[in-house]
């Protein structure tokens, strides 16, 4: 039986407004399931407004702040990109709806996991918990995302997984985000990130 989606009308207007890739899926059952995630996290989230949830621990970035909401759309359309061109040179088509969603939700969870004390950024209650990607696939998957959705979120993060990816729009996303963190590191001065 399908969930009753709790979106208002109001928060898909403003998510889509901080996040305008979520306008490009072009499955609408889709685009409601995406929208449905995010604002259940937000609503469950210490945030009034999305564009305080940062998109980096202290740990990882130091001061060098981030959102999430400006992550979330630059991994939304470098994966796009990087698409687009392997698409054109192998002759083959990539399922854009899957890639656009679990792009987009690639870091939900970090609605969750990540909390702000002053003016540090630290790791919550929860996410000290569960793991980061694995823990935003579940949500997902309760939502009743597709699997290949669900897999992009949970396999992307390459220190964090317990699920490899299973698909090339699942290799772009993860491979998109690991770009954008250490080229971040590196713009900001932090040099390359390596787990310790
Ligand atoms: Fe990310």
């Amino acid at each position: 039986m399908e969930r009753e989606l709790t979106v208002t009308e109001v928060e898909k207007g403003n998510l889509a407004e901080q996040l305008p890739p979520i306008n490009r899926i072009s499955d609408s059952k889709l685009r409601d399931l995406v929208l449905e995630v995010w604002a259940t996290l937000l609503r469950e989230s210490a945030y009034h407004d999305i564009n305080e949830a940062p998109n980096f621990t202290s740990e990882l970035m130091g001061d060098d702040d981030e959102t999430l909401v400006r992550h979330t759309n630059t991994v939304v359309k470098m994966s796009e990109a990087v698409a687009r061109e392997f698409q054109q040179a192998y002759g083959i088509n990539l399922n854009h709806d899957t890639l656009l969603a679990g792009a987009i939700l690639h870091d939900v969870d970090k609605l969750l996991l990540y909390g702000r004390q002053g003016d540090s950024v630290e790791l919550t209650e929860l996410g000290r918990k569960v793991s980061h990607g694995e823990y935003g696939a579940l949500v997902a998957e309760q939502a009743g995302l597709p699997q290949e959705v669900v897999n992009i979120i949970a396999s992307h993060s390459p220190t964090q997984r317990k699920t490899l990816p299973a698909s090339i729009e699942a290799v772009i996303v993860g491979c998109c985000d690991e770009a954008t963190f250490q080229s971040y590191r590196l713009m900001t001065g932090k040099g390359l990130w390596m787990k310790p």
